[in-house]
């Protein structure tokens, strides 16, 4: 029996990213085992958060994930600090991870800068509340985006150190599942770096809940060369910005990106960006339109969460129990 844990920060608008790099490959998991979608705000905080925005945000990506269809009879939704047991286990899994591990991590090391001395333990330590939230429900399968890669293989080395110590085969080893057309959306304002919620500039991402207008701006703004686009997968490779939104097309469309290049080769960015444009919209505006409707109602949202919250609760504590016994904490 699959079980699936994956996760999204709630500290910024979501992105095309988030949606074509981890929430619309979840769609098809959920009817293919146990699925747990959950919002995680306690990795939000590891950078400063206002305390407002944080709880609009979370409602918003509760909204977004059953807008998508995330369907909350096959898959269970839920706030992650609405289920202590993340944290605790978290402190536990802390105290068998070598600090060598951790400060192998790109992603500290991107998110700290050049200020690392004041950077918090909590930004630190957020691999490790990772693989507590993916270890606390011996979860067999984890889709993400491509830039979680480090992290699920440190969650494959921390489970296998718990193991160790302890019992050999108590936690399952979670499998990462890198999936689709675009594991990794690019920046419109370069074709080298991810598109990413913090990014300052606004031009350089499609958040979910952009407008037809904003699509059509950003899109026409992107950053290309003066090339029209080639015959051959191949010759895109050179070509950060046209690849990135010809993956962009070839994920949206559901098709390939020799497809995509097949009907667009010889066009001119000016041909191609409009027909991108519109693609863009036909998926997306649906699904801003549904969050939106989802999001009037904040009641209802509220206790769907809170019967998430039940539901993984119960999951959680099972595997919580098991594990202050074999540590040795009374019970
Ligand atoms: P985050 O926004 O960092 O909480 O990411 C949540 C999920 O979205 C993870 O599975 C990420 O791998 C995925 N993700 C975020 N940004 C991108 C991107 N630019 N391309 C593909 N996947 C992404
Ligand atoms: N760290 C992930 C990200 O930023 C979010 C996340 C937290 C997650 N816990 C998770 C993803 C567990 C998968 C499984 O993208």
């Amino acid at each position: 029996m699959k079980r699936i844990f994956s996760g999204i920060q709630p500290s910024g608008n979501l992105t095309l990213g988030n949606y074509l790099g981890a929430i619309k490959n979840w769609i098809p998991l959920q009817s293919q085992g146990e699925a747990l979608f959950c919002i995680v705000d306690l990795h939000a905080i590891t950078i400063p958060q206002d305390p407002a925005s944080l709880k609009s945000r979370t409602l918003e990506v509760a909204a977004t994930y059953l807008a998508s269809g995330i369907d909350p009879q096959n898959a269970i939704i839920f706030v992650q600090s609405q289920v202590p047991q993340h944290a605790e286990l978290a402190w536990i899994l802390s105290c068998l991870t070598p600090l060598g591990w951790l400060n192998r991590m790109t992603q500290f090391k991107d998110k700290a800068g050049k200020q690392r001395e004041q950077a918090a333990l909590g930004l630190y330590s957020y691999p490790v509340l990772q693989a507590a939230d993916i270890l606390l429900y011996q979860t067999t399968h984890v889709p993400v985006g491509e830039d979680q890669k480090q992290h699920l293989e440190l969650a494959r080395d921390i489970a296998g150190a718990f193991n160790r110590a302890y019992n050999q085969d108590f936690f399952t080893l979670p499998e990462p599942q890198i999936l689709g057309i675009a594991p990794r959306v690019m920046s419109l304002r370069d074709g080298t770096k991810k598109m990413s919620k913090s990014d300052p500039s606004d031009l350089s991402r499609i958040n979910m809940m952009d407008s037809d207008e904003e699509i059509n701006q950003k899109i026409r703004k992107a950053k290309t060369d003066p090339e029209p686009l080639p015959e051959s997968v191949e010759e895109l490779t050179t070509r950060p910005e046209a690849q990135n939104l010809v993956t962009i097309y070839a994920a949206l469309a559901n098709c390939s990106v020799e497809k995509v290049l097949e009907e667009y080769k010889g066009s001119l960015f000016s041909v191609f960006k409009p027909q991108l444009s519109e693609l863009m919209i036909s998926v997306l505006a649906p699904i801003r339109a549904e969050t939106k409707r989802r999001l009037q109602d904040k009641n209802e949202l509220e206790s769907l969460l809170r019967s998430g919250q039940q539901k993984a609760s119960e999951k959680a504590q099972v595997t919580l129990k098991e594990v202050r016994e074999l540590i040795g904490f009374l019970s």
